[in-house]
């Protein structure tokens, strides 16, 4: 290997130091750089990249230290047909997962890899999920042709010579092998946005036997951002599984009573449930003697510790959420966030040099810049920022960043939540009989895809908002909740909730995002035993009285319309669940499979419309 190794880190790792040549005598780069995470090589790469017309200055006054960069039209999501679990094994992958054998991956990828960084710079990111050194913590180091990738992963990742310190002489980490697929030939002027555009040639692959990712044609968020859903989900949940702990698309808040006392809550909500805002929620008027705290908006790491409780961390640094809909009046607290050291990525750009998007809070600007670069006013019938824009964002600035948030050693999670968008039949909060009952409600939840014939409504099922994410066979998934379970462990009490419960006029029931205050209290309350709670066939249903109303004016009536359960819809629930578990064959857990003949026998017995204050 006779490319010059230049940047700022240092490791005697032999291991990794020869997979690094190895990648780069296939890859071909021009130059391989190791990366250090400092500021200074954060300001000098944001600059090269606004040089090159990559990224954009946004206004210093309004937005400081803040770019914005547009990617290829073609490349704006996660890829998830192209994306591979790559077991031995096919049923180890399972029915939910795209499989390839992983010599045959390799023998493909190798292919487009070979050459593929010609002309371009390798970047070598060392990177902790979580704390460096927290025993719930992993190393990866992220092998990279893309500059926009390196500044995203400072933010999202910590990224440090520390984290090589860490790693020693021979510890294991995950190799994380990335290029946007765009070489160029001598000459060749770069584009903004280079990836491959041909969408069969882009692979998000996954070797969980050899902890490896290969990522190849794309530049955007979770296909280019390894540490994100490919290792801090699909290969840690491998992990998890081998290993006896939990890797969930849970965010993590702290509830605070009045009292002083402090609930960890953990929660999985599959996409547009708004989890970054329940993450961020303020109490809302007469809950003001609460507060809640974030700890994580996406991703939570949970351990068993000495004395049996499961300590979670939020494995990652910042926050990529999804810009449009965010405001002053849906998240304060992320827009608080989002005013310095910030990355958009596919937004609008204002007249100002701030940016914009759909659901901000005022006026649509009379101007902008769309995300495709080109001149945009409100008259027109497209937005101006992409639905899947994005921000990039230190969770250090958030105002409500818990004080503990990266204590290495986790924070006490006491109560698990799953939630979906359903418009019917499940009501706003239960909770589970028990463990077992808990890990059906979560594989069984999903939110609603409205089907053409008015009033028909099938769930596209999320098992746990795990889908795209379980990184190997969703019934072996649920059997190691179910094996959580069996360990004598302080186990989280679990809950499903569900904001989006309608009226017969199509109206949602409940206000709105800002109070769900009032259920977390609930849940926090149930967990150390103030409140009481009435048994449904769906599960401990809260009832009126259990809520603490002060603040909002919200009748018996209103409260009865979200808790009630007919029995011809939960019958259909429980039959349809059958037709869905049966593609699992013997890998689906029978306890699930008892807990969902133990739903059918109850609805069979259940009044005609089930009420939670009539009981
Ligand atoms: C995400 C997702 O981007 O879940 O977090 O899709
Ligand atoms: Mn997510």
């Amino acid at each position: 290997m006779t490319v010059k190794h230049d940047g700022g880190t240092r490791t005697n790792h032999s291991e990794l130091l020869s997979w690094v040549d190895e990648m780069a005598a296939m890859c071909t780069p021009d130059s391989i750089y190791w990366c250090d995470g400092s500021a200074e090589e954060y300001d000098r790469l944001c600059e090269e990249l606004v040089q090159a017309g990559v990224y954009t200055r946004l206004n210093p006054e309004l937005r400081p230290n803040s770019f914005l960069a547009r990617s290829h039209p073609s490349d704006v999501a996660r890829v998830e047909n192209r994306t591979f679990m790559c077991h031995r094994n096919k049923d180890d992958a399972g029915p939910t997962n795209n499989w390839m054998d992983p010599d045959e991956m390799k023998t493909v990828l190798t292919g487009s890899f070979s050459g593929c960084m010609r002309g371009r710079t390798m970047y070598v990111i060392p990177f902790s999920m979580g704390p460096i050194g927290s025993p719930i913590a992993q190393i990866g180091i992220q092998i990279t042709d893309s500059a926009y990738v390196v500044t995203n992963q400072h933010i999202m990742t910590r990224v440090s010579q520390k984290v090589l310190d860490t790693l020693g002489d021979d510890g294991a980490y995950v190799k994380c092998l990335h290029s946007v697929g765009a070489p160029l030939e001598p000459g060749q002027q770069d584009v903004p946005w280079p990836c491959e555009s041909e969408i069969d040639n882009k692979f998000i692959s996954h070797f969980p036997d050899t902890r490896e990712i290969w990522s190849y044609g794309s530049g955007y968020g979770g296909n280019a951002l390894l540490g994100k859903k490919c290792l801090a989900l699909r290969i840690a949940s491998n992990m998890a599984h081998e290993e006896g702990w939990l890797a969930e698309h849970m965010l993590i808040l702290g509830l605070k009573a009045p009292s002083g006392e402090r609930t960890y809550v953990a929660g999985a909500f599959p996409s547009a449930c708004g989890k970054t805002n329940l993450a961020m929620v303020l109490p809302p008027e007469g809950l003001k003697d609460w507060s809640v705290t974030t700890v994580g908006d996406d991703i939570a790491w949970i351990k068993p510790n000495a004395d049996g409780s499961l300590r979670a961390i939020n494995p990652e640094y910042g926050f990529f959420g999804v810009a449009p809909g965010t405001s002053y009046q849906s998240n304060p607290m992320a827009m608080d966030t989002l005013k310095a050291n910030c990355i958009y990525t596919n937004v609008a750009l204002t007249d100002e040099g701030d940016v914009w998007w759909e659901g901000m809070d005022g006026e649509p600007p009379a101007h902008a810049i769309d995300w495709k670069g080109e001149d945009w006013t409100p008259d027109m019938d497209h937005p101006a920022a992409h639905p899947n824009s994005r921000f990039t964002a230190p969770a250090a600035q958030c105002p409500t960043i818990d004080d503990h948030w990266e204590d290495p050693e986790g924070v006490p999670i006491s109560a698990f939540l799953f939630g979906g968008r359903l418009s019917k039949t499940f009501p706003l909060v239960y909770e589970a009989f028990d463990w077992n009952h808990g890990v059906f409600l979560a594989a069984s939840m999903g939110s609603e895809a409205t089907a053409a014939a008015i009033g028909q409504a099938a769930i596209r099922r999320d098992p746990f908002a795990m889908l795209p994410f379980a990184g190997y066979n969703m019934g072996d998934y649920w059997q190691h909740w179910v094996d959580m379970g069996k360990k004598g462990l302080k186990l989280p009490r679990i809950f499903r909730v569900n904001w989006f419960r309608k009226d017969e006029h199509g109206k949602f029931i409940w206000p709105g995002f800002g109070e769900n205050m009032r259920v977390l209290e609930w849940v926090a309350d149930r967990v150390s035993g103030k409140v009481g709670a009435v048994e449904s066939p769906f599960g401990l249903v809260p009832r009126y009285g259990d809520i603490n109303w002060k603040g909002l004016d919200f009748s018996q009536q209103n409260f009865a319309t979200l808790t009630e359960i007919g029995r011809d819809e939960g019958l259909a629930e429980a039959r349809d669940l059958k037709d869905y578990f049966a593609q699992f064959g013997d890998r689906l857990p029978e306890t699930v499979e008892a807990e969902r003949r133990a739903l059918e026998a109850r609805m069979e017995d259940s009044p005609e419309m089930w009420r939670s204050d009539a009981a």
